[in-house]
């Protein structure tokens, strides 16, 4: 096990076998595409509209969620894609369905083994990925999460 620790002290740490641990307490898909539309409506995203999609990729059938809402960062995208950090605050009188800070996870590997996010918005455009296959293929001790980010400017696409 890769050792990291503070000041001496062990970090608590994830095993990849944690996403689908933590994906049954879904009994049923529906709760978990309800975490995700939750995300959407909640006023830190506050999408006006949602979209369910079923594709195949590579002859792989693959889900698309997409909304219409604020989007995120690259700080929020290693957030939303690690485990009990959730900051979501009242706006204008709407409260937020989401405060664990696990829905996404929970939800998304209840679906699927692995998940892509993009997101764009005015300045910066992120893609982040949480993948059981990916992490089982390079034998990954430790939930390991590839994020990038770009400005959006239109002379240069700055890779962040
Ligand atoms: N559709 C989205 N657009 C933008 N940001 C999102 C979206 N979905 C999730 N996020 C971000 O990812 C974070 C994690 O989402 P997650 O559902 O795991 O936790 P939560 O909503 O904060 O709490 P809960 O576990 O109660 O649902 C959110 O707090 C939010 O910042
Ligand atoms: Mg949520």
């Amino acid at each position: 096990m890769a050792a990291q620790t503070d000041r001496g002290v062990p970090l608590s740490t994830l095993s990849p076998k944690f996403l689908h641990t933590n994906s049954t307490s879904h009994t049923w898909p529906f709760s978990a595409i309800a975490e995700l539309i939750d995300n959407a409506y909640d006023p830190d995203v506050s999408a006006k509209q949602f979209w369910i999609d079923k594709t195949v990729v590579k002859g792989e059938v693959c889900l698309s969620f997409m909304d219409n809402g604020n989007g995120l960062d690259h700080e929020t995208m290693h957030k939303m894609l690690s485990f009990g950090y959730s900051d979501k605050i009242a706006v204008n009188g709407l409260e937020p369905i989401g405060i664990y800070g696990n829905g996404f996870k929970s939800g998304s590997m209840r679906l699927g083994k692995d998940a892509i996010v993009f997101s764009k918005s005015k300045s910066i455009s992120c893609i982040g990925m949480l993948s059981q296959t990916y992490l089982e293929k390079i034998g990954a001790k430790q939930i390991i999460i590839p994020i990038i980010s770009f400005e959006n400017k239109k002379s240069n696409r700055n890779i962040l």
